[in-house]
């Protein structure tokens, strides 16, 4: 849902100097990349890691005070074997890292060009597109917030893009056992794999009768993902924008000019969602998302073999029925999880659907989503959504504020200063199998 917009003066007040040093110089006196700003970074420490604790508890998954386990976690290290295991799916030959693929910055299709990651049997394909695995220990629970001056309460967290599930150890069954994903017949059937796996050994050393049900496997397993996924190597902050964060790195002057219509509440407003913290010199402060949910009204993908079928529809978050958590009320028909843009530009695939194929274009549809409909929408605005659901299309935020007949707040050459924005968020330390 929308979030709360700050004018451009209060933006600019309070814009650190060291940024807006950082940004004025580039901008008013060209490249000065071996030159790079300093930012007073020395009050800042990270928030540092339990150290020696290594069992990740469940009860703590998704918490947004978990932990990251020790580098040299054993778990993590047989979380990593788990996730690049090849063997682990039915037939053999796709493993968790063919759809979240490093090379894509942990997300990625498998192979397939429609939009969706292929399956591990020809023809079928997954429901959506694959998100990033990278930074995910940042991931609260999902939750509702309730405003009295506001219609409806927000969400937030929870994994997956409709946010259904809290617990990393648990989530990754559904992938394993999904027949248009990893398709195991059973949980035994992946316990046996695990069993008379290469690391079956150091998985015994563990975790005491890791074989003895096949419960203990899973669950075993699990926990393995969680520390490796929650490992501080998956949330490398290695980009270039995270040393122009530091104060170590200066932004070209196309750069600094896309990050501060990003920012600004009147261009681009994208961090008002994809959150910056322009006061703070530490990279977590801005993780480009508030994982917060919106209804973007992203165009339907026709390429997806199931949108053959008019009345199929993805809904999102009110998809998961949980009237404790009133995730099935209608205002949340279409809203789904706002991704993080770290290492955005290496998707292969953008949005829930993958409607989109580039970057470029992401960017074209917010500028013109509204000022030029007929361009996303072949047959009639919101196409993939329900038109009784229409009515909660955000319409109130900018960038897709503006009525038809206003013109639309990127220019072309405003959409390429983002775009290269959007370039130094990728990392350079993205860890291999
Ligand atoms: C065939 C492709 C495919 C494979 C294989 C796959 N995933 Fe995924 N993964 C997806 C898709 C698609 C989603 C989004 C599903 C949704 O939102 O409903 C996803 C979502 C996730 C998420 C949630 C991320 C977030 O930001 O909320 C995690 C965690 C995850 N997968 C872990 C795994 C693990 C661990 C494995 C291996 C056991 C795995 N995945 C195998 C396609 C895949
Ligand atoms: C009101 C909240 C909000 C604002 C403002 C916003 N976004 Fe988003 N963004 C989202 C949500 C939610 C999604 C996922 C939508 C979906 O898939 O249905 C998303 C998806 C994206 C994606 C695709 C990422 C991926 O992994 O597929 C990109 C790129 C992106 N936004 C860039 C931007 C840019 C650039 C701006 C500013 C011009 C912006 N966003 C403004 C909420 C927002």
């Amino acid at each position: 849902m929308p979030n709360t917009i700050v004018s451009p003066s209060l933006i600019r007040a309070a814009l650190p100097f060291t940024w807006m040093a950082a940004l004025a110089g580039l901008i008013g006196f060209g490249l000065r990349r071996a030159d790079p700003v300093r930012r007073d970074s020395h009050a800042l420490t990270p928030p540092d890691s339990r150290g020696s604790a290594s069992a990740v508890s469940k009860a703590e998954s998704a918490s947004a005070a978990t932990p990251p386990p020790a580098q040299d976690d054993p778990r993590a290290r047989l979380g990593q074997a788990i996730f690049f295991d090849e063997r682990l799916s039915r037939p053999a030959g796709t493993s968790c890292a063919s759809c979240h693929d490093p090379r894509h910055g942990y997300a990625g299709n498998h192979g397939a060009t429609i939009g969706v990651a292929a399956g591990s049997r020809p023809g079928h394909f997954a429901r959506r597109n694959t998100p990033s695995v990278l930074y995910l220990r940042f991931v609260r629970r999902f939750q509702l917030e309730w405003d009295d001056e506001k219609e409806y309460p927000e969400a937030s967290g929870g994994f997956f893009w409709d946010g259904r599930e809290s617990s990393l150890s648990r989530l990754v069954r559904q992938p394993l056992l999904n027949p248009d994903e990893m398709n195991n017949p059973s949980e035994q059937a992946i316990a046996e794999k695990l069993r008379s796996s290469a690391y079956a050994d150091a998985l015994r050393l563990e975790f005491d009768g890791v074989f003895d049900t096949t419960e203990n496997t899973l669950e075993a397993l699990g926990l393995c993902l969680e520390a490796f996924l929650t490992s501080r190597k998956m949330s490398p902050f290695s980009s270039k924008f995270d040393d122009f964060v530091r104060g170590r790195a200066a932004l070209t002057a196309l750069e600094g000019e896309g990050l501060a219509l990003f920012e600004n509440p009147a261009k681009g407003a994208c961090s008002g969602c994809h959150r910056i913290d322009p006061h703070s010199a530490l990279p977590e402060a801005s993780l480009l998302s508030d994982f917060g949910y919106d209804t973007v009204a992203v165009p339907r993908n026709r390429e997806l073999p199931k949108n053959r079928a008019p009345a199929e529809f993805d809904l999102g978050l009110c998809e998961h029925k949980d009237p404790l958590r009133h995730t099935e009320d209608p205002w949340f028909c279409g809203a789904f999880r706002t991704p993080s843009l770290r290492n955005v530009a290496l998707r292969e695939r953008f949005m829930h659907n993958g409607a989109f194929d580039s970057l470029r274009r992401v960017v074209e549809f917010y500028a013109t989503r509204n000022t030029n409909p007929a361009r996303w929408y072949p047959s009639h605005p919101f196409d993939d959504l329900p038109e009784r659901y229409h009515g909660y299309v955000n319409r109130s935020t900018p960038p897709y504020d503006q009525a038809a007949d206003e013109p639309p707040r990127l220019s072309d050459h405003e959409i390429d200063a983002i775009v290269s924005f959007l370039g130094t968020l990728t990392d350079r330390d993205i860890p291999g199998e």
